[in-house]
């Protein structure tokens, strides 16, 4: 392999998207393919984990194919095999853990288990592929916000791979509040992106919805948010004798596009304040979001205003890396590559895998191995120190 630029082929199949990447260097994508089944589970309005189980088997050898026909290359080229081992649905995660474990196997690769939160983080690491290449890493200390459909969680991070909690959803997950949102405003799947559209048309004032701030800690909440959306659909959908939202009952277009507006107001506010507030405590260099819901525009600009001036970098991956992706289980596993994790072939699927453990238990990170995989670290720092 060359030393600084360890090239992994990743695999993530914890939901509902099937995707492999090769990456460089724990930044450059060679290649990488993701095959949706955003439209399978749009009848259901939700992902039903045996149909997602099913269409990854169905989609991941094609995956890989068109992965390595657009990076150009075989996997006699890969250095390591990195997969999703958690935290996701069982039955999704196994698909992509077995045919990972299939290709360490045939290939004599090392095989590195990585956790989907982690990926998230990471792609902020990742070169957005934008032409301009030449986007700095983050700085660290970092604060980073992970805004997924199954995690809302803040973190401060004082170098690679090490994480200390400050604050998590104690209910809902932001995307999930965003789908269950959209669902009681008649939108489609998934609510995230769907909200965001219908916002965007609103041409009135948004409707005011509370904001849980939990006094000043860094948790999360937002089924209040959703209960008192709730309550305004049903009451204006009774005062217009339609039928209430589970049965069907729609509200005017330029009503739901106020509600959507009102509703990711009080997302974006509670989670940006949040951050900004987090990354001034805690001196951080850099915000990293990932997550899919880190790919909503609002949130996005409001988190931009409220760094432009500070001093602290913002880091916010483009859109098609916050949502799942290979790509960055590729970043996330070049870095726990480096480290000197690897798996066994008895790497099984953690379906709560938590990212940050629970006070006292021992430090998520390992020290670099002896040898090629340390030289290779080292490398990669100096290379990393380089782009600042
Ligand atoms: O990270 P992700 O792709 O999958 C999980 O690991 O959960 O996140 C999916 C979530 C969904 O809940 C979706 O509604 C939300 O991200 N989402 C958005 C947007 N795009 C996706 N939420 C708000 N605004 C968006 N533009
Ligand atoms: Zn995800």
């Amino acid at each position: 392999m060359s030393v600084a630029e360890p090239i992994v082929l990743a695999v993530e199949s914890s939901c509902d998207e099937t995707a492999v990447a090769v990456v460089a260097g724990g930044r450059r994508i060679l290649g990488q393919a993701i095959a949706s089944q955003v439209a399978l589970h749009a009848p259901t309005g939700g992902v039903v984990p045996e149909v997602a189980a099913r269409a990854h088997l169905r989609w991941i050898v094609p995956a890989l194919e068109e992965t390595l026909a657009t990076a150009g290359i075989g996997v006699d080229r890969v250095d390591a095999i990195a997969v999703t081992a958690g935290p996701g649905l069982a039955g999704s995660l196994l698909v992509g853990i077995a045919f990972a474990k299939g290709l360490a196997w045939v290939h004599g690769l090392p095989l590195v288990g990585v956790n989907h939160l982690e990926g998230h983080l990471y792609a902020a690491w990742l070169d957005p592929g934008d032409g301009a290449g030449g986007e700095p890493v983050p700085d660290f200390p970092v604060v980073a916000l992970v805004v997924s459909g199954g995690h809302t969680f803040l973190v401060a991070m004082p170098d690679h791979l090490e994480y200390r909690l400050l604050g998590e959803t104690v209910d809902d997950a932001a995307g999930e509040a965003f789908d269950k949102a959209g669902r009681l405003l008649g939108l489609p799947y998934p609510g995230g992106p769907a909200i965001a559209r219908a916002a965007a048309t609103a041409t009135g004032p948004a409707v005011p919805l509370p904001r849980a701030w939990l006094g000043d800690s860094f948790d999360f909440s937002f089924s209040g948010l959703k209960t008192a959306l709730r309550r305004v659909v049903e009451g204006e959908l009774a005062a217009l004798g339609r039928p209430p939202a589970e049965e069907g009952g729609l509200l005017p277009d330029e009503r739901v596009a106020a509600l959507a507006a009102g509703f990711q107001e009080s997302v974006v506010e509670v989670l940006a304040v949040k951050t900004l507030r987090a990354a001034r405590e805690t001196g951080a260099r850099t915000i990293v979001l990932g997550g899919g819901v880190a790919s909503n525009e609002s949130l996005r600009a409001r988190l931009a205003a409220g760094a432009a001036g500070s001093g602290t970098r913002l880091v916010i991956p483009p859109p098609a890396l916050c949502t799942d992706n290979g790509a960055m289980i590729g970043a996330a596993g070049h870095r726990r590559f480096l480290a000197g994790d690897r798996a066994g072939l008895d790497l099984d699927a953690r379906p709560s895998w938590p990212l940050v453990r629970p006070a006292g238990a021992p430090a998520t990170r390992r020290p670099p191995r002896r040898g090629a995989a340390a030289r290779a670290y080292e490398a990669s720092r100096a290379a990393e120190a380089g782009r600042r």
